[in-house]
């Protein structure tokens, strides 16, 4: 008993007639990081608050750092700390003075919270913002205070509910080397996450669906479960090359990760060539065709798209868009979007900085940056909710300042947080927006319709909008934007939280409206996402530092060669090879370290060499394809170093 921080036994929670949790058993180790995945609406975040004594079970029992946690809850308060995935700051207070509440709400002693409150306003590059008011903080900013403020205190058993959603690629990184410094103080994590990558970095994994767990294993372990060999094909163009191999029929698990296809096959060394030739005698350029190892994101996928969800989707947007005629065509000029110096100022605070860039119409243009670069605030202006402070910008031809009423009608937007009425059904909903934007008779009913089987809801009309899970809430919330037929369409963040599957469901239905010709305007924290952008735009500390297609801006940017090794212990082994300075740019990635190098060949040896010497298991060390993570991480790093070296980082 006494190795173990957390043992259930068949915790059952029901709510009403639906069972959220389904008789879960879950031994975690002391010491351990513990994660815990799988689909939106899963029961993941109920299965945390019963642990936490928040909720109590139907049945079954659970033993937290040694209390009774359905029981003798009250008695976890000191043992265990919480962040749950609306975890609430104080809006009027300053990003310093809401840990300092946290702090002394757990009496945390004063020269450890000197000590860490300067390590974590570091980590989450908040230092600089100390003094302004929580409510005045981007999304991932308010995101990476809560972190801040849970990680003040140190409890036996730590819970994070999705904590790093909506924080950006950067961060993300930090915020896992502050996990590990955790550890090494002996504190139990027990994580859920819609990151594969971040699942990845757990010492055990458990893939929760429909409310039991479907597997617990290592990270390894899971991946030895796929049935088959794995096979990354790179295609032009990719979502043709994906519904050709579904229309296969004997291949499955088809599915896009990144700029890549990934399939499952019995064995990959018979299946490549026949792959090739079914791809090209259907017009699909193969560019290349590899084995790759599977990832957590493969077993996931694989294990919770099920079929019919798989091929249903573009079925039903493609049914859908037929129906809708004309409606989203529309508009004249090339360009859908045009900026020219645009700033916008609080008070002597640049958020964002003479920004400018075009968007072609029917393009999907992605808008990437880390927290609080401002690309709310340059979506905010875009759709005329606020004016800029200087510069000019045209919106479907309209001027977002002098004529932002008249825009409004060509334009959707689905806000950072979007707020679905939760005590509104889906239909009413749709009904609500339906009445704001003026739509009428024939048209109303045929839109309401369209939006109901677009979004898949057809049958659940009636669910409360709290009752349907994230996914759902989704593409409910991104319906509810088009429902007036907008020829530009700002998303901001909208799969920020969602579930692998439900994410490429997701972008399935931004595809067929870019096909349709709807301008999209996205932003996201996803990199593999971001590869399916026509253009992109990276913007930090409210400057545009790079513009391009996904394949021009790595070119561009990117001299050389990446580097991937894997070893059982990446943290530890980043920063000892970290501390040669040719080694110092080593980044995580997933599981792994990525380099980049001149020339893989002649530096894997060198790398192996040192890690082997430090005492480093090196289980792979190979040449990979540049990713768009590695890309962003670099800019900004570069970034970083620009501002440094000139002194101006304001
Ligand atoms: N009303 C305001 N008053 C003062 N500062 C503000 C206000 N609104 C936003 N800001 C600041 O402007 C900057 C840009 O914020 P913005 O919300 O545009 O960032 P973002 O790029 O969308 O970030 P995230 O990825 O976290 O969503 C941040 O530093 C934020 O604190
Ligand atoms: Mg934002």
């Amino acid at each position: 008993m006494d190795q173990y921080a957390i043992v259930t036994d068949n915790l059952v929670k029901k709510y009403g007639k639906n069972t959220a949790v389904n008789g879960i058993r879950l031994q975690v180790k002391k010491g351990e990081i513990f994660g815990l995945v799988g689909p939106d609406g899963t029961g993941k975040t109920t299965t945390i608050q019963m642990l936490c004594g928040i909720k109590t079970p139907n049945s079954g029992s659970a033993t937290v750092a040694g209390v009774d946690a359905v029981r003798q809850a009250e008695r976890l308060g000191g043992k265990i700390g919480y962040m749950s995935e609306g975890f609430s700051l104080y809006g009027t207070l300053t990003v310093g003075e809401n840990i300092d509440f946290f702090a002394d709400l757990y009496q945390v002693p004063a020269a450890v919270r000197r000590e860490r409150k300067a390590r974590l306003l570091q980590f989450s590059r908040l230092a600089r913002f100390i003094d302004r008011p929580a409510e005045k903080l981007s999304g991932g900013m308010k995101k990476k205070l809560a972190l801040c403020c849970t990680l003040i205190y140190s409890p036996e058993v730590l819970f994070l509910d999705e904590p790093t959603t909506g924080v950006d690629p950067v961060s993300r990184r930090d915020f896992w080397k502050i996990v590990y410094d955790f550890l090494s103080e002996g504190i139990t994590i027990f994580v859920s996450t819609p990151y594969m990558d971040e699942a990845e970095r757990c010492d055990r994994v458990a893939m929760m669906h429909q409310g039991r767990i479907l597997n617990c294993d290592t990270p390894r372990g899971l991946k030895a479960t796929l049935p088959g060999d794995l096979l990354a094909i790179t295609a032009r163009p990719p979502r043709q090359a994906a519904s050709v191999l579904k229309g296969h029929g004997g291949y499955t698990h088809v599915q896009l990760f990144g700029e890549d296809l990934h399939l499952v096959v019995p064995d990959a060394a018979k299946e490549q060539a026949a792959i090739r030739e079914y791809l090209e005698n259907r017009g699909i350029i193969v560019a290349g065709i590899r084995r790759v190892e599977p990832s957590l994101e493969d077993i996931f996928v694989s294990a919770v798209a099920v079929p019919a969800l798989d091929q249903g989707l573009p079925a039903r947007v493609k049914q859908a868009a037929d129906e809708t005629g004309p409606g989203l065509q529309g508009a004249t000029s090339e360009y859908a979007v045009e900026v020219t110096g645009m700033t916008k100022r609080f008070g002597s605070f640049t958020a964002v900085n003479e920004i400018g860039f075009k968007v072609r119409k029917g393009e999907i243009f992605g808008f990437l940056g880390p927290n609080g670069s401002g690309k709310s605030t340059t979506i905010r202006m875009l759709c005329g909710l606020l004016p800029p402070t200087a510069g000019r910008a045209t919106v479907a031809g309209f001027d977002i300042a002098r004529q932002a009423h008249l825009l409004r009608p060509h334009i959707g937007y689905m806000s950072q947080k979007f707020s679905l009425y939760n005590d509104l059904t889906a239909e009413e909903n749709i009904d609500f927006y339906a009445g704001v934007y003026g739509l009428k008779g024939e048209r109303r009913g045929r839109r309401k319709q369209w939006v109901l089987k677009m979004a898949g809801l057809t049958g659940r009309e009636r669910v409360m909008a709290r009752d349907l899970s994230g996914g759902w809430k989704q593409r409910l919330a991104l319906g509810c934007a088009i429902l007036h037929e907008p020829q530009v369409l700002f998303l901001d963040e909208p799969t920020s939280g969602v579930d692998p599957v439900a994410r490429r469901e997701f972008w399935d239905l931004i595809y067929e409206l870019s096909s349709q010709g709807v301008t999209v305007f996205v932003t996201t924290h996803y990199m593999d996402e971001a590869e399916h952008c026509h253009t992109l735009g990276l913007i930090y500390y409210g400057n545009l530092i790079a513009l391009g297609s996904p394949g021009g801006l790595k070119e561009q940017n990117l001299a050389g060669e990446l580097l991937e090794v894997e070893t059982p212990n990446p943290l530890a082994a980043m920063d000892y090879l970290g501390k040669e300075e040719r080694f110092s740019h080593v980044a995580l990635f997933g599981s792994t370290l990525h380099l980049l190098v001149d020339d893989v060949e002649t530096v894997a040896p060198e790398v192996i060499g040192l890690l082997r010497q430090g005492g480093f298991e090196v289980r792979r060390a190979e040449k990979v394809p540049l990713t768009l993570e590695d890309l962003f991480v670099a800019l900004i790093e570069a970034e970083d170093r620009r501002l440094a070296e000139g002194g101006k980082a304001s």
